[in-house]
């Protein structure tokens, strides 16, 4: 008999995968390049093996497997994708779909699906978060794509995901790379998530002068109210980890430079390609980008000298309220950079769907998402900052963002994360901005024009010319 489905690359995330996909009572053919890894596989498989049905030989994989054919392949995002596919191709038929299951560019994904679709190829992008416990236990998965493969391969991806009372974290959201764009919003945020952690942990270790410890005891307390979420969890454990040579508090050895392989960097540069404001998603990336400049801040800090060390009167509860404001303003950002381009692509994607099928097994799952998605269900999907639940939360809770960002402007705390959320907030709730001096600027050095508010049309100023003068000599 044939296999269920079949699985190219058994690295971390494709060797979880597989043994998931055997442990739900499928059975999978797999294969890998260096084909001793096939054999250590199977060893770790151990009593699931008997689901397993090892292939070197890449013609035999394929004809193991039951047609139309699910492939999934984990491979290294980028070039290893397309040679993969091109491996492939001489051995599919008609019906058969690869599904491709890493951390890919949307726009390349879109450009797999169009390539394979000439040819009667599905090929379904898929975002699966949660990490290598995820894999093996229960991912979010976040299908785009061929929508008639979908069905085929919907059993056992919908077997392996995560569930949140029942349910499965799952779901098609749409043609293309519609799967791949989804996941790469879900990162953005979950570098807005972290990011403002870490500026609330800040103010904890350099404001209020707390152990990690302390720290720790502070977010599993979180974890008990409105920030419950595997974030957050787990800051607590990063937190209490001790060094066991040394004895000292790990955190304080892991040195203040942080890694990002693109995901990150992706959805904010689609967010200003869409010219949808996503600042704490932006603020997120820079500060991970700056974070790596260690010995240019080491220098400045030279030059400066060091922060002051302002005294800090922020309470906990403060720094708490604060954190869930700035939530809510990164993930209206979040939400609505998805909901511009469902537009654009004309992918439809279903935001309360998405919302859903975060609710559990990714890392951003959180008791948010869970409001998030009640909130948005039925409804048409707004601005977060506009959804009835959400304007209560965000009264409750701006005035606690207010005053820490404030202190921190005192204190001399960078929070490019918390500053980007309560500006954004602050902007996108008054309906008398300032851009009025903007359109003046513009039409006085360029004509572009402007609208005016008394009357219709696009109108121009009557300005002075301007000389061009010596440049002044620099005062000092
Ligand atoms: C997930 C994670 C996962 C991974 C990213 C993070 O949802 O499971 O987002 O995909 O941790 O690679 O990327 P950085 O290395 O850029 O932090």
């Amino acid at each position: 008999s044939h296999a269920d489905i079949g699985l190219i690359g058994l690295a971390v995330m494709g060797s979880n995968l597989a043994l998931n996909i055997a442990e739900k009572g499928h059975t999978i053919a797999v294969h890998n390049r260096t084909a001793s890894r096939i054999d250590d596989f199977v060893a770790m498989a151990g009593p699931l093996a008997e689901r397993v049905v090892p292939k070197a030989d890449l013609a035999e994989f394929i004809a193991s497997i039951r047609r139309p054919r699910s492939i999934i392949i984990m491979v290294k995002a980028g070039k290893p994708v397309d040679e993969m596919i091109e491996q492939l191709l001489p051995y599919l038929e008609e019906g058969d779909a690869i599904i491709e299951c890493g951390n890919s560019l949307y726009t390349d994904t879109d450009r797999r699906f169009a390539y394979l679709q000439g040819k009667g190829i599905g090929y379904l992008g898929v975002g699966v978060s949660g990490g290598e416990e995820g894999a093996r236990h229960g991912p979010s998965i976040m299908v785009g794509g061929a929508k008639a493969q979908w069905h085929n391969a919907e059993p056992v991806l919908k077997a392996i995901a995560a569930k949140f009372k029942g349910e499965p974290c799952c779901a098609y959201l749409g043609e293309g790379g519609a799967g791949h764009f989804v996941k790469t919003i879900h990162n953005g945020i979950e570098y807005g998530d972290m990011q403002m952690i870490a500026e609330v942990y800040g103010f904890m270790r350099d404001g209020l002068g707390m152990k990690p410890a302390e720290c720790a005891e502070v977010f599993r307390k979180w974890n008990e109210g409105p920030l419950n979420s595997y974030l957050i969890e787990i800051t607590g454990h990063v937190l209490d980890a001790v060094d066991p040579e040394s004895g000292t508090a790990l955190v304080e050895l892991i040195l203040d430079k942080a890694g990002q392989k693109g995901t990150g960097r992706w959805s904010a540069i689609v967010a200003q390609e869409l010219a949808v404001p996503a600042t704490t998603i932006e603020g997120a990336v820079a500060a991970r980008s700056i974070s790596a400049m260690k010995d240019e801040r080491l220098e400045a800090e030279k030059l400066y000298g060091a922060r002051r060390g302002a005294e800090i009167s922020l309470s906990l509860d403060t720094l708490e309220k604060a954190l869930l404001a700035g939530k809510i303003a990164a993930y209206a950002q979040g939400f609505a950079v998805m909901a511009k381009a469902s537009e654009e692509k004309g992918w439809n994607l279903p935001l309360g769907t998405v919302a859903k099928i975060w609710r559990a097994g990714c890392i951003i799952r959180s008791r948010f998402l869970d409001q998030m998605s009640a909130a948005y269900e039925g409804g048409p999907a707004r601005n977060l900052l506009l959804v009835p639940d959400f304007v209560e939360l965000m009264k409750a809770n701006h005035g606690a963002l207010r005053e820490v960002v404030a202190a921190g402007a005192h204190g001399e705390f960078p929070l490019p994360c918390l500053g980007a959320a309560l500006s954004y907030f602050d902007a996108y709730r008054q309906g008398l901005g300032t851009a009025n001096l903007i359109q003046g600027q513009r039409d006085f050095f360029g004509a572009h024009g402007f609208e005016r508010s008394d009357k219709d049309g696009v109108h121009h100023g009557d300005w002075p010319a301007t000389i061009q003068v010596e440049a002044a000599e620099p005062q000092v």
